[in-house]
């Protein structure tokens, strides 16, 4: 059974572990009582590849939030994300069934049924199903069609879907390190419910989950989703280009690119220099930022291109009047709404989580943007479970978790 007196977000991605415990005080506000974070090892991409290693560092992330929480935890809700996860629009019909042609909230089930029912290669499986909007005969946009009269009701949805494999091995992992999975959701999802607001996702903006080796991307307008997608590259690859050019070690160049990095050359003094080691013997050096900048604004212009030609691909980027927001521990990156902004020509924030009364500081970091937003994805879905009138479904993740009960509560 789901502890129901708190709720626990786990981010297993390709850098970092995060794991969030939340528990209700006595006024049945959630709070944050226990954070556990530590660098992640066995995933590339943001899919398992060494199940032992995945298994090892999610207990110890899980375990240091249950002794900051001085809780024992459970159940947990996790996300997915990588290149296996991927979204399309969809839309279904059905004929208003109920009495005197008024929708009813089993026309609406009907309906998002009618809209899922895509076809799916049998190594996929659907994620979430998370309704745009609604038509009733000739009237468009209609978020919530419950008791309006008509005789065809029409429903817009977005689908996402992942790869079974890529779900059970995260699956399997957190069982194997004592846990149940109460829900999987898509990472980005997940983090943009903490960090974008209900404006945004009407007005329409651009979020974008920088990782250690994936980089999200959703579009919301109209208060949903419209587009996802994912590219296989992120702050992982900064590092690497980095290494490579300076001829410094992985480590080193990650601990320069923390310290001293910037992807946005007007920001770097120009006289400013790093002293490196020099490996095998030689003396150390000097190394301009201004090079270093250049070198890590070259693959951060690239990701935003790439992401820039999906958008104008699909049409999207007129539908960014809430702008951009970028989180992920890649959005920790000095200059990356500068140069984001210059990139897509509209106003950039960086997202960090919110949404839960008295988020502690330490939580209040793009990294922890996905586990916050597992929380608040999980409370609203509780929520929506208790008052037993959200049928229709807003646009959350709420509603449009995978249910995984089934798959594995005999799974340990
Ligand atoms: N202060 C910082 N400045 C620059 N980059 C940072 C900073 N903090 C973290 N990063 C970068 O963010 C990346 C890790 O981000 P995050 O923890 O969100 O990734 P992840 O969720 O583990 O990966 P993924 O979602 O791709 O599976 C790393 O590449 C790291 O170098
Ligand atoms: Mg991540």
């Amino acid at each position: 059974m789901p502890d129901n007196d708190m709720i626990v977000g786990l981010d297993i991605g390709t850098s970092t572990v995060c794991a969030v415990i939340a528990e209700y005080n006595d006024e049945g506000m959630l709070q944050v009582s226990g954070m556990g974070m530590v660098p992640s090892e066995g995933l590339r991409k943001g899919v398992v590849v060494n199940i032992e290693a995945a298994q090892k560092v999610i207990a110890y992330a899980v375990e240091l939030a249950e002794q900051d929480a001085g809780r024992t935890v459970h159940d947990v809700y996790t996300s997915v994300t990588g290149g296996n996860v991927e979204g399309l629009n969809s839309r279904g019909v059905v004929a208003v069934s109920g009495r005197g042609r008024e929708v009813t909230s089993l026309d609406i089930k009907r309906v998002i049924e009618a809209a899922r029912a895509i076809a799916v290669p049998m190594d996929r499986e659907i994620l979430h199903v998370i309704p745009q909007n609604y038509m009733v005969d000739d009237k468009v946009g209609i978020r919530n069609p419950l008791d309006m009269i008509g005789v065809r009701l029409e429903a817009d949805v977005h689908i996402i879907t992942g790869s079974i494999a890529a779900t059970q091995n995260i699956i399997k992992c957190i069982n194997r390190s004592g846990y149940k999975v109460n829900e999987i959701s898509l990472e980005a999802l997940a983090g943009g419910e903490s960090v974008l607001t209900e404006d945004e996702k009407e007005l329409g903006t651009l979020f974008l989950d920088i990782g250690g080796g994936t980089t999200d991307i959703v579009v919301y307008y109209e208060g949903a989703p419209h587009y996802t997608g994912s590219l296989p590259v992120g702050g992982d690859q900064v590092t690497s280009d980095m290494s490579i050019v300076m001829e410094q070690s992985l480590d080193m160049s990650e601990k320069i690119k923390l310290n001293q990095g910037c992807c946005w050359e007007p920001l770097v003094d120009p006289r400013a220099e790093v002293l490196l080691a020099g490996l095998g013997g030689r003396p150390p050096r000097n190394f301009p930022e201004i090079e270093i900048c250049r070198i890590i604004q070259s693959r951060m212009a690239e990701i935003f291109l790439l992401i820039r030609k999906q958008l104008d691909q699909k049409g999207y980027r007129n539908h960014l009047g809430g702008g951009i927001v970028i989180s992920g521990g890649g959005g920790m990156l000095q200059g990356t709404a500068e140069l984001a902004s210059d990139i897509f020509n509209r106003p950039v924030r960086i997202g960090i989580p919110s949404g839960i009364k008295d988020l502690p500081a330490s939580c209040r970091t793009p990294v922890y943007s996905t586990a916050v937003g597992l929380v608040l994805a999980a409370q609203n879905e509780e929520m929506s479970f208790s008052a037993e009138t959200d049928t229709a479904g807003t646009g959350s993740v709420r509603s449009m978790w995978k249910s995984v009960k089934d798959w594995f509560s005999n799974f340990i």
